[in-house]
């Protein structure tokens, strides 16, 4: 049979519309369904096979529905299958966008001067190009009104809010990519499930020697003031990384904690600071000063003379 039905728009059109159901429906993160499910792939398939089947099953009714037909009825039926799948529509729409007059039509258009027989149409402006001015008119006023006269966000707010936006997705961002801290990027954690995280950490890896409630025993006391190897979150971590004075039984950690774990440990083990212990072991190492804290601060909460010159040290305050 000639000229059969389009089923070259109905099946992909068909298999388009339930693939992209698929995708809306099921959930599956950042990738594709079809990607992250790859059982769907095969439901895919099934679908496709289903389409193809239908449209076979369509056309051999149709042939014995021809067949049965008397030979004018055969005739009539083929005649208007042939013009069914012109899309009228779209062509008098092209035409009319077109405005061009059919060349039969032109006698109406023609101008009278007749230079050394060169005449000239007197064509009307072409409506789809017409109608973009128009838009262009009514995009103009609005725009005056909503910027000039209303004042509505400018450049500058634009960029903020731009930049305002992405500063959230790179937050976002990190909250699924934790692991990205190392020890320049390391900050203190104080949430409770952060902290509560680094408790366990601690008593499962490193209560052995430092005692759960910090007072030490192999490892030194890590309640003090008085670190071997440097206070504060950024030495904490890189000692808990990298490992104490090689021989000392601190070792590196970064093979079986992940950086996140890492962080979360050391502040952990910084807020144990000014708990007073069990069984504390005396302090070693120097007396640490955060290099960042204003030097009136430390000097209220230190006040004998001997660790106030540690302070002039390790601020470089002159007195
Ligand atoms: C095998 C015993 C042992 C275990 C387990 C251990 N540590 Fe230590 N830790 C030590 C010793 C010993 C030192 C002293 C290192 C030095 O003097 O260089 C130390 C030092 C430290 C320091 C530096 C203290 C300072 O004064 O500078 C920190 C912080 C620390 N440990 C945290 C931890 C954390 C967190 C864990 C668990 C993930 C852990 N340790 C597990 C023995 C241990």
């Amino acid at each position: 049979m000639k000229n059969s039905s389009a089923w070259w728009i109905r099946i992909p059109f068909f298999f388009f519309l339930i693939f992209g159901l698929m995708e809306y429906f099921i959930d599956s993160g950042g990738q594709p369904a079809f990607i992250a499910y790859p059982i769907t792939q095969a439901f895919l398939l099934l679908v496709l096979l289903i389409l193809i089947a239908i449209e076979m099953i369509l056309a051999a009714i149709e042939n014995v529905m021809f067949h049965t037909l008397s030979e004018t009825a055969q005739e009539r039926y083929l005649a208007k299958k042939q013009s069914r799948w012109q899309w009228d529509w779209g062509k008098r729409m092209y035409q009319k966008l077109l405005g061009s007059k059919p060349v039969e039509e032109e006698h109406e258009i023609i101008l009278d001067h007749n230079y050394d027989g060169i005449r000239e149409l007197d064509n009307k402006l072409p409506p789809w190009w017409v109608y973009m001015f128009y838009i262009t008119i009514i995009f103009g006023v609005v725009y005056l009104a909503r910027f000039h006269v209303f004042g509505d966000y400018d450049q500058e707010l634009e960029y903020e809010r731009e930049v305002a936006q992405a500063q959230q997705a790179i937050e976002e961002y990190k909250k699924t990519a934790k692991d990205l801290v190392d020890v320049n990027t390391v900050e203190l954690l104080t949430g409770e499930a952060d902290l509560k995280a680094g408790e366990t950490l601690f008593s499962g890896n490193c209560a052995v020697c430092h005692k759960m409630d910090g007072g030490g025993g192999i490892g030194p006391n890590l309640t003090d003031d008085y670190w071997i190897l440097g206070g504060g979150i950024k030495n904490v971590f890189n000692t808990i990384s990298e490992g104490g004075r090689p021989g000392k039984g601190m070792i590196s950690w970064k093979a079986n904690l992940k950086p996140n774990e890492m962080a979360q440990v050391a502040s952990y083990v910084l807020s144990l600071h000014g708990r007073t212990p069990a069984d504390p072991k005396e302090p070693e190492g120097e007396l640490w000063v955060d290099p960042n804290a204003k030097v009136d601060q430390v000097e209220v909460r230190q006040q004998d003379s001997t660790t106030l010159e540690v302070i002039m040290e390790n601020t470089g305050t002159a007195f």
